[in-house]
């Protein structure tokens, strides 16, 4: 079977159960050492108590909040309001999906007819460039809101609780997205809803499911290669045992830790280009492992697609030049695909 001319052959599930070794197209052509590299720092991934945060005592929480905003760009949410139970739920029922047999999760495939890619579905990573260097996960993408715009054809009911549990999450991530831009305007000293109002009824928010399968050869590619987000703000949901996931902080690549019950807050390009550059979009990495599988679920939230994205304008003066040329989200958000696979960064592009 030619590698990626069929759709179950792009699978890395699939990859791996046939026992056959990483194709070439897997393997990163950088100095692949670095994969491994362990950092020499010992800066830990800030953690932020979103009750505490939004108390009138929360002043000290505040100044933690908002160093993390501005040099890490990531933090650990915990009291954020969402039950650990109902958290469990949502990773039980996304390991159980990605444990399905192929034919069962094929239904609900990127492909059409294992050809024509949509970006909602099962899948990988779409191949625009013979030599794309790919990463070691599959995944399922959806868009949760606007709720009507919903595709519930590539929508999982196996499991059955599958749709129900994924609208609920993506309410209740809602409702931290807007505790926290809530607090971010605080810290910047601006009208409360500054940010928030930015998320209208149009605003998209997508569910991306990451598996990452075992991998032999951890030392030659990445779970998912180094990016940073397009979208505004992520909210992510990452897996309760396996850790994985890395952030570049004063060039030094820091683990963020298992956690149980938090959710992991990532600033976006959206709200660093929103906040003219003070709140950092960080990028961030996954490794592969060779013992053990892991699971993510991703909630990206951006802007409606029609509307431009641009530094608001209390953050802009005579003093205080505008560092971001105004984009509508939908172009930006193609542009980051194609850059993507090309291994660049999208920001540069529209930075002045
Ligand atoms: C992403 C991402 C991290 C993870 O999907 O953009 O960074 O741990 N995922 O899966
Ligand atoms: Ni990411």
């Amino acid at each position: 079977m030619e590698e990626g001319k069929e759709m179950g052959s792009r699978l890395v599930q699939e990859l791996v159960m046939s026992g056959r070794d990483a194709p070439t197209s897997y393997i990163q052509r950088d100095p692949v050492r670095q994969i491994n590299s362990p950092p020499h720092t010992s800066a830990q991934v800030p953690v932020i108590d979103l009750n505490r945060l939004s108390q009138s005592d929360g002043a000290d929480e505040s100044v933690k909040f908002r160093d993390a905003l501005q040099s890490w760009g990531l933090f650990l949410a915990v009291n954020h309001g969402i039950p650990g139970s109902f958290l469990d739920e949502v990773l039980n029922l996304s390991t159980e999906f990605f444990h399905l047999p192929l034919e069962e999760k094929q239904k609900f495939a990127n492909l059409v007819d294992g050809k024509e890619f949509k970006l909602e579905g099962y899948g990988n990573d779409i191949v625009l460039r013979d030599d794309q260097t790919l990463d070691w996960n599959d995944r399922l993408y959806l868009l949760v809101q606007p709720e009507d715009e919903r595709n519930l054809d590539v929508w999982p009911t196996n499991p059955v609780s599958f749709r129900d549990v994924l609208h609920t999450f993506g309410m209740n991530t809602q409702t931290v997205r807007t505790q926290i831009l809530r607090a971010m305007a605080k810290v910047l000293k601006l009208k409360e809803d500054c940010f928030v109002k930015q998320f209208d009824e149009k605003a998209n928010m997508y569910a991306r499911f990451n598996y990452y399968p075992l991998c032999k050869r951890p030392d030659l590619v990445f779970g998912l290669k180094p990016h940073a987000d397009a979208s505004a703000m992520t909210i992510l949901l990452l897996d309760k045992e396996v850790a994985g996931l890395q952030v570049r902080k004063n060039a030094e690549w820091v683990d963020v830790p298992v956690f149980p019950d938090s959710l992991l807050v990532v600033i976006g390009d959206g709200i660093e280009i929103m906040s003219n550059g003070i709140f950092k979009s960080p990028i961030h990495r996954v490794l592969a492992n060779s013992e053990k599988e892991r699971l993510s679920v991703v909630m990206f939230s951006a802007l409606d697609p029609e509307k431009n994205l641009e530094p608001l304008d209390e953050l802009i003066d005579e003093t205080i030049p505008r560092m971001y040329k105004t984009v509508k989200t939908k172009d930006y958000l193609a542009d980051h695909f194609k850059y993507f696979a090309e291994g660049k960064r999208t920001l540069d592009f529209y930075k002045i």
